[in-house]
């Protein structure tokens, strides 16, 4: 099992600044469920709150009102059933990659031969069984995101939480690794919640597609394409490709006048004015 919901998740962060006391309301009431081996995509305009919602569901962060749950048992902080990947790998720059993956691991308590194998299976898995012993400074940034993903699913969490994974890779490597992530779930069956600003990642990686709006939860889209996907340019070319994409894009128009929600056709970008955010 592995299903995640968000219920009623509010957070507000106290800024002092200048001597004064400004609230940022980042999530109100945010509510949804990804259910067990589901890959649901959050997307919003620039400061909706998609981040603050994933490290709240990986647990380094405190929701102020309501909990999130995996397998129906509230969550209190990080645990082993939730693994994260960020948008840079953050890896340790002092180890290998192996050792990266160990790392995690070890803190896991595993030890001997099957912390070896085990790194190995998922630095395989990721493509990466040529690399092992580099320093993240001698791997593409790909590459590194490759590890941050092996490390991630080596501890076999019950969900993935990544927040932008591919967002810092040039096209080319982010289409390579949006094929390789369908591969991943195809393998592993995770269940993941990912965070992009891009519309075509969105569609192509998930069943549904949740768009944030200002903190809040604004629709939650259906993505009607069938598993596997494979032929990933004959699902791009596809009809349904197309109006799932616009559906999207429409859902983010909706907000798009109010402030800091700065939308145009190529994804969702910010002016780093944030539409969720209440100043008091
Ligand atoms: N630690 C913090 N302290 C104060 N305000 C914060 C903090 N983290 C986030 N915020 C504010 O909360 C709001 C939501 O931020 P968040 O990072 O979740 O947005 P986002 O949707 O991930 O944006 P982006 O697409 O730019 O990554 C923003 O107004 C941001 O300034
Ligand atoms: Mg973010």
């Amino acid at each position: 099992m592995g299903e995640v919901s968000l219920i009623e998740v509010s957070k507000r962060f106290t800024l002092r600044l200048d001597g004064g006391v400004q609230t940022v309301h980042a999530l109100d009431r945010l509510s949804f469920t990804v259910r067990d081996g589901e890959v649901v995509a959050l997307i919003g305009p620039s400061g909706c709150g998609k981040t603050t919602a994933l490290r709240i569901a990986m647990g380094l962060e405190t929701a102020s009102a309501g909990r999130v749950t995996v397998d129906g048992t509230a969550i209190s902080g990080c645990g082993y059933d939730r693994g994260m990947v960020f948008q840079h790998a953050e890896l340790l720059p002092w180890l290998t990659a192996l050792k990266n993956v160990e790392f995690g691991l070890e803190m896991k308590g595993m030890r001997g031969a099957a912390l070896r194998d085990t790194a190995m299976k998922y630095l395989t898995l990721v493509g990466l069984s040529g690399s092992v012993n580099r320093r993240p400074y001698q791997l593409s940034g790909g590459m590194q995101q490759r590890v941050g993903i092996a490390r991630a699913l080596a501890i076999d969490p019950k969900v993935l939480l990544m927040d932008e994974p591919f967002g810092a890779l040039d096209a080319q490597t982010r289409e390579t690794l949006q094929g390789e992530l369908l591969q991943i779930h195809a393998r592993t069956k995770k269940t993941i919640l990912f965070v992009t600003h891009d519309l075509d990642e969105a569609v192509l990686l998930a069943d549904r597609v949740v768009v944030m709006q200002h903190g809040r939860l604004h629709e939650i889209v259906e993505v009607p394409l069938p598993r596997p996907r494979e032929d990933l340019a004959k699902i791009r070319g596809s009809e349904a490709f197309a109006q799932t994409r616009y559906h999207i894009w429409q859902a983010l128009h909706d907000g798009a006048g109010a402030p800091g929600a700065g939308v145009n056709d190529a994804g969702v970008h910010g002016d780093g004015v944030h539409g969720a955010a209440t100043l008091h």
